[in-house]
């Protein structure tokens, strides 16, 4: 018996965990079951780094130290959480994961791609997502959607420009285009529930997708 692990992906604002609840609920209600989680954090250990992370603790300590930062505490939701949880026949479902690393620490940030795909590969040991949905939004509508939601202040990553987040956006779709049968993209732009109507559909053809192939 094995599950299925999607992960979901974008910038600020584009209504990441809105869908990811509705097709948790979804997915709940016709009997699935489904454990949602989060990076960074997702697991005891993770949730005690996410802190020092977010508040720019480690910012001057320099890009490889968060970078590492970020591996560590994904391998350690892996192992913990994400991998024991699929083993299990559970629907895994992550606001956000690697690719984030992949783009907000590499081709956005200031690190090598290389190196920072290396990490990623030691972080998650094979544990790839089953499916990628990348919420794509402009950022100059998503940072104003982030802006209103947000109670506190920005946090590290939030406080870029409207440039650095416009690679971020390209970042993703980049990563969309070199691995078009786990990622897809969604408009973030559109009508919620439409959004949530055509995630649910897509998500239910990939699990018959995976029932077939194993059966
Ligand atoms: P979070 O408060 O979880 O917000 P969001 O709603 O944007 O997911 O903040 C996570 C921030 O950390 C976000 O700005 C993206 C950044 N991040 C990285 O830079 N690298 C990573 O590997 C991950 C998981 C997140």
């Amino acid at each position: 018996m094995s599950g299925f692990f999607i992960t979901f992906e974008g910038g600020e604002g584009a209504g990441k965990s809105t869908q990811m609840a509705m097709l948790a609920g979804s997915l709940k209600a016709s009997n699935h079951d489904v454990a949602v989680t989060r990076e960074p954090g997702g697991s005891p250990g993770a949730e005690a780094v996410r802190h020092v992370i977010l508040s720019g603790l480690a910012e001057p300590y320099g890009p490889v130290m968060e970078a590492v930062l970020f591996a560590t505490s994904r391998n350690d939701h892996v192992e913990q959480v994400i991998r024991p949880a699929v083993a299990a026949g559970k629907i895994v479902i992550s606001d956000r994961f690697a690719d984030s690393s992949r783009v907000y620490q590499g081709m956005s940030g200031a690190l090598d791609y290389d190196f920072v795909e290396q990490l990623q590969q030691l972080a998650i040991n094979r544990m790839t997502p089953d499916l990628t949905i990348i919420m794509d939004i402009d950022p100059k509508i998503g940072l104003e959607r982030a802006a209103i939601r947000r109670a506190g202040p920005a946090d590290r990553f939030e406080k870029e420009t409207v440039a650095m987040h416009q690679k971020r956006r390209e970042g993703f779709l980049t990563i969309a285009k070199r691995e078009p049968n786990r990622c897809v993209v969604i408009d973030a732009t559109r009508d919620q529930a439409k959004i949530a109507s055509d995630i649910l559909a897509l998500v239910n053809l990939r699990l018959a997708n995976a029932k077939g192939r194993s059966s």
